[in-house]
């Protein structure tokens, strides 16, 4: 089975995807780190605990990451998104969790975790890249241990946190850079060209509430969100964004995937944490005699829609 390590900022979609690898018989759920993000870092760490706590996982160690950017001051959040607590206002609903926090913070429950693991273990980082792109630089004796890092984040048409750029790049380019551009480890990204076509509608969360006690639970979640999805998709429904790297991490190739060179803007311009995805063909590269900028990474380009929404729900 692959041993997995979800790096996440919940957030409505990442308690979605944290759910999908609690409860997948496929996956071992090593451990959940936590990152700023959609909201301030107290909210995402008590966010993701109550997640596990609701499907009985207080097994899985969780640790506490990054508060802020690499290098910019200050963090960017989406409660505009997400709802105030990042999960529509609702996550005192959820169970409270037992188990403590992990002391020592996320980079080293990240390097215990690789460290105790005799198999290469698969990072699924669904925030802002500032845990690994740490953990990348501190550890290079460990790069060896990561399977893949397969990553939710940019967009190769337009963003949607500016023109530009999507969130969890924008969040922290210097991170991203760090992480996809830096070709230390092989990473997949997952862009929001690919999860806005998975976007799941009203019938779905409908059955998915009727499901039990945990589908419920999470379909509960998602008032705040669904608000702002149906502005973003005109009509009624919402992006499970990380939901779709979780799925490829626990079943690879459910994603289809192009090696293309990529490399993250980081100026403080209007392109600040654009993904810059070379799609010239070799030869072409060659003649222009302009190389490309980046490191090869697989990037997430299809998937069969339905297939995949069932893979969620059940
Ligand atoms: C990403 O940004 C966050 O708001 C979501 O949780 C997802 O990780 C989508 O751009
Ligand atoms: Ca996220």
């Amino acid at each position: 089975v692959t041993k997995l390590v979800i790096d996440t900022d919940p957030g409505v979609d990442d308690a979605f995807a944290i759910a999908l690898a609690a409860l997948s018989e496929d996956v071992e759920l090593l451990g959940v780190t936590t990152v700023f993000g959609n909201v301030g870092l107290d909210n995402t760490t008590r966010n993701a605990r109550r997640v596990l706590a609701l499907c009985k996982r207080g097994d899985v160690p969780v640790a506490e990451g990054a508060a802020r950017p690499l290098v910019h001051p200050h963090p960017h959040r989406a409660r505009y998104v997400h709802g105030v607590d990042g999960l529509s206002g609702r996550s005192a609903a959820l169970p409270e969790p037992e188990r403590p926090v992990e002391r020592g913070g996320a980079v080293r429950l990240l390097a215990r975790l690789l460290e105790d693991s005799d198999d290469p273990v698969t990072i699924v980082p669904i925030g802002p890249l500032t845990n690994i792109a740490t953990l990348l630089a501190a550890r290079p004796d460990l790069h060896h241990k990561i399977a893949r890092v397969v990553i939710m984040g940019g967009a190769l048409l337009h963003g949607n946190t500016s023109a530009a750029a999507e969130f969890n790049i924008w969040s922290d380019p210097e991170a991203a850079q760090r992480v996809l551009g830096g070709g230390e480890v092989p990473c997949v990204l997952v862009p929001m060209d690919l999860t806005y076509r998975c976007a799941v509608d009203r019938a779905w969360l409908d059955a998915l509430a009727a499901s039990g006690p945990v589908g419920a639970a999470l379909t509960a979640l998602t008032p705040d969100y669904l608000a702002h999805y149906r502005k973003a998709l005109g009509w009624d429904g919402m992006v499970l964004h990380d939901a779709v790297a979780v799925a490829e991490a626990i079943s690879p190739g459910i994603l289809r995937t192009e090696a293309v060179p990529v490399a993250v803007e980081t100026s403080f311009g209007p392109a600040r944490g654009a993904t810059l995805v070379d799609q010239r063909r070799p030869e072409l590269r060659a003649d222009t005699e302009v190389p490309e900028t980046g490191a090869p990474v697989s990037v997430a380009v299809d998937t069969d829609v339905d297939a995949l929404r069932t893979f969620f729900a059940e």
